[in-house]
């Protein structure tokens, strides 16, 4: 008698993202070994205009992504045909470079016959630490990026509850624009950090803002009106010149004010968590871009430290817009056998919590 022996290899599935200014594809296997993950980024197209240009960044992704794919297979050594599925980020996102990414993955699902699994990129944010380490439903998140500043109770995979928002700024835009406003540069978060490491915080009581409110609701826009403020008076009183040290200066007491407001508002959410969540253990995941800032990294570690948390981050490449996260994303969608059909649409909007109450004067980013 002779008995059918089928080996069954781990799944791999390609993550394709492109909803802002990175043009990214990974090949990430069930079994968390990622075969490819490259990134191309855009900086040096945005930076001149100080901020990504939506239509740079659209046409962008139409010159290079179809090359990353194939680079991307090539680098993992294997064929269209070992996949299991296409994952691709189909929101939210700058609208242009979204359609890209999904035209692209359907036209691979489509041609190939392979599963189509649509990705929603806050989802990747907040998955993506799962593909590192061991980390069991439910887990504290502050996601916070160029784009988004949230608080999220990640209860599982397409369940979450939204704890907070930015009713104006994202904190990596705060960034951006404060860089701008003291002539620093685009991306900003780098270099203020920087400059702020030779700055005085204390020199400029910038605002809080809901410092001490209750809610885990996050706003910026009035601490970079307050540092434009500054900038002009000191600007006013010294001739139009700033000096090296009150940019620093500025930069620092920003960075001071912005980080005590994160802090206040996670402790706010850490609260609640406990309250409501019997969790079997306590973790805070901080992930997107700003969580390569060493200050609130670090000032994030002492909250949780002081009340039994652990602080745990993707590593910095998974942390910021990367494919891997969507492309793990998609696998933990395939193991629910999740798909979607080739009708599915790009979105730019596309809250994680549908149910989550709109942030009280908050914009479009809620
Ligand atoms: O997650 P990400 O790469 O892209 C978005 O989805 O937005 O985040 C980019 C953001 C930018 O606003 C950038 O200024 C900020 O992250 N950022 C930082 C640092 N490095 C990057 N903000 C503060 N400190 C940093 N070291
Ligand atoms: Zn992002």
């Amino acid at each position: 008698m002779t008995v059918d022996t089928e080996i069954t290899t781990p799944a791999l599935i390609m993550g394709i993202e492109s909803s802002c200014d990175e043009t990214a594809v990974a090949i990430v296997s069930e079994d968390k070994k990622i075969l490819s993950n490259r990134v191309l980024t855009q900086l040096d197209e945005h930076s001149p205009y100080g901020g990504v240009v939506p239509e740079i960044a659209a046409r962008s992704h139409i010159d290079h992504l179809s090359k990353l794919v194939e680079i991307s297979l090539d680098e993992a050594d294997i064929d269209f045909d070992d996949l299991s599925a296409i994952a691709v980020t189909s929101g939210p996102g700058l609208i242009g470079g979204v359609m890209v990414g999904l035209m692209t993955a359907k036209s691979i699902a489509f041609a190939r016959g392979l599963p189509l699994i649509s990705v929603n990129h806050l989802e990747g944010h907040a998955l993506s630490i799962r593909l590192t380490e061991e980390v069991a439903f439910p887990y504290l998140l502050l996601l916070v990026s160029g784009g988004h500043c949230q608080l999220l109770v990640v209860k599982g995979v397409g369940n979450y509850e939204r704890l907070g928002t930015t009713i104006d700024d994202a904190a990596g835009e705060a960034f951006d624009k404060t860089a701008k406003v003291l002539g620093l540069g685009y991306p900003g978060g780098p270099a203020v950090e920087k400059a702020a490491l030779t700055g005085d915080p204390k020199r400029f009581n910038f605002p809080r803002p809901l410092k001490g409110k209750p809610g885990s609701n996050f706003s910026f826009s009035g601490l970079k009106s307050a540092v434009v403020r500054a900038r002009d008076e000191l600007c006013e009183n010294q001739g139009d010149k700033l000096t090296h040290q009150d940019i620093c200066d500025l930069a620092a007491s920003f960075q001071q004010a912005l980080t005590d407001a994160i802090i206040d508002r996670v402790k706010n959410s850490i609260d609640y968590y406990l309250d409501h969540y019997t969790p079997k253990h306590h973790i805070l995941v901080v992930a997107g871009g700003v969580a390569a800032n060493s200050e609130i990294k670090s000032r994030l570690a002492v909250l949780c430290e002081k009340h039994g948390f652990t602080l745990m981050a993707p590593p910095m490449a998974l942390c910021t817009d990367n494919g891997a996260m969507i492309a793990w994303t998609g696998v933990e969608k395939w193991r629910k056998q999740d798909f979607a059909s080739l009708e599915t649409g790009a979105v730019a909007r596309w809250p994680l919590d549908p149910d989550a109450p709109p942030a009280v004067g908050a914009g479009v980013k809620a």
